[in-house]
């Protein structure tokens, strides 16, 4: 081979690779430039330098020196390719993370608080022998009033005080409301099984009252029942004080104040003694006679007593909390505090 065909092959070589590798701006591109011309088995370069055996060999100093020139000229434009393309990629995905750094801590969710407390109640009462039981939340008027003691004409039965159910009227003339307290949970119960009946109910209650730091339109509710031979209202006192003990702490007092409820007779609200005050947490009473009978129970053998307290109230005594509507919210800062 002549020396100018040699040396015109690595011109061109020269002025091709230098040429494609001055666009090149990123990483993948490049690796196939390199494939191209400098790689080791059928790299262009290596054809070249393959056919300077064919060189005369006083033509050989003279085609290795500029060989030379050309290989270190590629491998020039080679590396301010790859720089560019580093810089490329640092700009686009940041510096490199520091592996030293000790890893970020992945955030766990919480139990909510009223889910705390629901826990709560029921593990306390689980302990003095009240299994948990439940009932849904549409409610008919039955279970929700008739069979409670509160008959048609009542106040309590009030549209202004209840969330009845248009669409289920609608559909099956049958009228239905979301439940206003759980006491329906007492006669569901009392309908499907015999004395001794001895329950709590915890659950969510609707009433349309606007809400403020202590009203809500959904709330919770934990509805207690003890119907047997011979039960009292001095075992109502004594379970309450029991539960009221375990769930705030130190020796709680309780005091029962005269007071009415349909399904209960007597009736009485309750207090809990608590940081230096009377608080009222529920309704409690002795079991209608009416509502025993409306249930298929024989009031001659059977009393019973039953009691109803506030979840979120218990909840927000015990933490401190003001507002019912923070229990509500969803801001993860209030909740994350539980
Ligand atoms: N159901 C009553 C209320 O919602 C509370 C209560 C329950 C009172 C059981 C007496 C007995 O206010």
């Amino acid at each position: 081979m002549e020396l100018n065909e040699f040396v015109h092959q690595l011109d061109e070589l020269e002025k091709q690779a230098v040429g494609e590798l001055s666009g090149i701006q990123d990483a993948t591109a490049l690796e196939e430039i390199r494939i191209k011309y400098l790689g080791a088995k059928s790299g262009q370069f290596k054809n070249v330098q393959k056919s300077m055996g064919a060189l005369a060999a006083t033509d050989r100093p003279a085609g290795g020196k500029r060989f030379n020139e050309v290989k270190n000229a590629i491998q020039a434009a080679f590396d301010e390719a790859q720089n560019r393309a580093s810089q490329q990629a640092t700009k686009s995905t940041g510096p490199l993370a520091d592996p030293t750094l000790p890893g970020a801590r992945i955030r766990l969710g919480h139990v909510h608080p009223i889910t705390q407390t629901i826990e709560h109640l029921k593990e306390i009462m689980g302990r003095l022998g009240f299994s948990v039981t439940e009932g849904p939340e549409v409610e008919d008027p039955w279970h929700n009033f008739v069979a409670l003691n509160i008959p048609d004409d009542h106040p309590a039965r009030d549209p202004l005080d209840n969330f009845y159910l248009k669409t289920a009227e609608k559909n099956s003339g049958a009228t239905r409301l979301l439940r206003s307290q759980t006491s329906t949970v007492q006669i569901r119960v009392m309908e499907s099984r015999q004395p001794p009946v001895r329950i709590i109910s915890l659950g969510r209650v609707y009433r349309p009252d606007e809400a403020d730091a202590t009203h809500f339109p959904m709330f919770h509710q934990m509805e207690g029942l003890w119907v047997d031979r011979g039960v009292t209202m001095a075992q109502l006192k004594s379970v309450l004080r029991l539960f009221a003990t375990s769930y705030l702490g130190g020796d709680v007092n309780i005091r029962f104040r005269p007071s009415f409820f349909p399904f209960t007779e007597p009736s009485v609200e309750v207090d809990f003694w608590w940081s230096g005050r009377w608080i009222e947490f529920g309704g409690a009473g002795m079991v209608d006679p009416n509502v025993l009978n409306a249930v298929g129970y024989d009031p001659e053998v059977y009393t019973g007593f039953a009691f109803g307290l506030g979840v979120e109230r218990l909840c927000m005594r015990r933490h401190q909390v003001t507002d019912i509507r923070d229990l509500y919210r969803n801001d993860v800062r209030f909740l994350r505090q539980f």
